[in-house]
């Protein structure tokens, strides 16, 4: 039971966090702010957007998630790999947006990164579960951000140079 507490409190962090900033954004504020002020707010007013539609293709996370829970989880990966959305979701050409550009389709599978962060997000799950929450006092639980640190491609680990420096010297042959 323990453990399996552990391996979900990851997750829960990211969803408790998005459910705060979900309400402090909630569209019953937004409509609270008199009409007046209404040009000002939008230049100056932080980033104000209406709930996330409900996910319909979610394959390895929790179905139950609300829009704005896996937007947060969304912004989680994006900033441990160092990508945008676009790394992993394809535009769709038939949906322009205001800027003239195409609007990516989330639901969309084409692209292979989705693949591949599908395999990465069972796989951190296994090392939780399976491996780190039997560490006795395990506090940390891996995340993307364990391995990337800001890349998509993991970075080779470079050991300091002088970590030998008690050894006696290799015989010249
Ligand atoms: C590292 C790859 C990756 C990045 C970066 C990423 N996503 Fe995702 N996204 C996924 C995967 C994988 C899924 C499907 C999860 C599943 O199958 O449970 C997903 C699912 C979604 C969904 C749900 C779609 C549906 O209807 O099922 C939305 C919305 C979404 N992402 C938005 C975003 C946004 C917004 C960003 C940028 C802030 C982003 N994603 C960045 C990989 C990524
Ligand atoms: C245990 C270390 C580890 C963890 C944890 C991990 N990854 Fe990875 N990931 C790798 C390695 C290593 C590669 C490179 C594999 C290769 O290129 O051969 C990789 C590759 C990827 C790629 C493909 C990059 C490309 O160039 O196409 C994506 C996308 C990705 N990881 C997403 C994720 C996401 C999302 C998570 C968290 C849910 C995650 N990874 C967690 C080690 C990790």
């Amino acid at each position: 039971m323990k453990r399996t507490a552990f391996a979900l409190s990851a997750s829960v962090a990211v969803v408790a966090a998005a459910i705060v900033s979900a309400s402090a954004f909630s569209p019953v504020n937004a409509a609270q702010q008199p009409a007046t002020q209404a040009p000002a707010a939008q230049a100056t007013a932080p980033h104000v957007h209406p709930p996330n539609p409900t996910p319909t293709n979610l394959q390895v996370l929790p179905k139950n998630l609300t829009g704005d829970q896996v937007h947060e989880i969304m912004h989680k990966w994006e900033a441990d790999l160092g990508g945008s959305c676009s790394t992993c979701h394809a535009a769709d050409p038939k949906n322009i947006g205001p800027n003239g550009r195409p609007r990516l389709n989330f639901a969309d599978d084409s692209k292979p990164e989705k693949a591949t962060a599908r395999l990465m997000y069972k796989m951190t799950e296994e090392i939780n579960t399976q491996y780190i929450s039997k560490v006795d006092n395990s506090g940390d639980p891996v995340t993307c951000g364990t391995c990337h640190r800001g890349h998509l491609g993991p970075q080779p680990f470079k050991a300091t140079e002088d970590h030998d420096h008690d050894h006696p010297a290799t015989p010249k042959q």
